[in-house]
């Protein structure tokens, strides 16, 4: 690439530090060996193939995607194990799901009869087979079945499908972002392995059990300690962290690799100063199941100042009034949640020692089909 320098770079833009991202990738690695667990990251946080094949790399087995749209971008760059992490239920989507089984290795999640008839319906036309798991509500109280026996009788009554064929279980205990505390965070990451173990041995009574038990969110992995009975983790945000992660507790500022850089465009008074990105460039994200984020809409670095409101394209900033602050300079944010912040823009640079080194094409943003 042609050599950009961060002074330069339009605003506002996407910063990726590189090498934090290398120590995040390695230390959650690490981690899954450690426990015997293979690592399979939610790449909707990135959304960069690049980063995907860091990942496979590094030694994560395959990767987690949301939609099927995700799944087409990762496999088109050479991802060939992908777990859609969710419900896939329309005629269109099952058509799209059995031209991509076709290429790679494709797992999907299950928690209803009535796509379970659909995608064996669709595949078995097509003389395909899929492997699926059950996904399994640990208490985010989102899609899945419940835990225990209701999983087993789920498995009883889908499991004679001609094309669909029982890989394992997983569950997302998101509920773990509107945690008060870091000792409920743990509390919460141990509950979330104890009842996907409790659940795989229930199917001990139908005489099977699931080869994959797959838990994961960030901050529940972040303090995780192992269990003998997961086998499977599936972190996404653990790639950057944000600021919701350092309010949880389970990431430091040192520890967050994206940020928004971005240009003071308006110093009105003393305490105010306007900067040129706003909820389209940092989302109105303040945490899905937090309360509200004392920080604002993101951590200020290295300046004195809170990003307080955000309209469009406009980002308002209360500031100690002693701060120097000048229209025309920049400052630098980490967002609230680096999920929704990628989804908002096209590319992001990689930087290493604040120099732009790489150029990401964010090629899976706007995949939300
Ligand atoms: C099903 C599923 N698995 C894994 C993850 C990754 O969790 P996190 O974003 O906390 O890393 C998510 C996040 O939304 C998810 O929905």
């Amino acid at each position: 690439m042609t050599a950009i320098s961060l002074a330069t770079l339009d605003t506002p833009a996407l910063l990726i530090d590189l090498d934090i991202v290398g120590r995040n990738l390695e230390r959650m690695q690490k981690k899954a060996d450690k426990h015997s667990a293979t690592l399979r990251p939610h790449i909707k946080t990135h959304k960069i193939p690049e980063l995907a094949l860091m990942q496979t790399r590094l030694g994560a087995l395959g990767v987690t995607v949301a939609k099927i749209s995700e799944a087409e971008i990762m496999a088109e760059a050479g991802i060939d194990d992908i777990f859609i992490a969710n419900q896939v239920v329309t005629e269109e989507k099952i058509n799209r799901l059995a031209a991509l089984a076709k290429k790679v290795q494709l797992s999907v999640g299950m928690d209803s009869i009535a796509a379970a008839r659909r995608v064996s319906d669709i595949f078995a036309a097509a003389g395909l087979e899929i492997d699926y798991l059950i996904e399994i509500d640990s208490g985010l109280n989102r899609c899945g079945v419940s835990p225990g026996r209701d999983a087993v009788e789920f498995y009883q009554a889908i499991n004679a499908l001609p094309s669909l064929r029982f890989k394992g279980i997983f569950t997302h205990a998101g509920q773990v972002y509107g945690a008060g505390s870091l000792s409920e965070v743990k509390k919460l990451s141990l509950l979330e392995s104890r009842i996907m173990a409790h659940t795989a041995l229930a199917f001990g009574e139908v005489g099977t059990s699931p080869d994959v038990v797959s838990v994961g969110s960030t901050p529940t992995m972040k303090v995780w300690q192992g269990h003998e009975s997961v086998n499977e983790i599936r972190p996404g945000n653990y790639i950057f962290h944000d600021a919701i992660q350092i309010s949880l507790g389970v990431a430091t500022v040192e520890e967050c690799a994206l940020s928004v850089v971005a240009t003071v465009i308006s110093r009105p008074a003393r305490e105010r100063a306007v900067i040129d990105g706003g909820s389209k460039a940092f989302s109105s994200d303040r945490g899905a199941h937090r309360k509200e984020m004392a920080s604002g809409f993101g951590i200020v670095l290295g300046n004195k100042a809170t990003l307080e409101r955000l309209s469009e394209e406009h980002g308002i900033m209360s500031l100690d009034p002693d701060e120097d602050l000048d229209v025309g300079d920049r400052v630098r944010i980490i967002p609230n949640h680096a999920c929704a912040v990628v989804n908002l823009f096209d590319r992001a640079y990689g930087i290493r020692n604040d120099e732009v080194v790489e150029e990401f094409k964010i090629a899976a943003r706007g995949k939300s089909q």
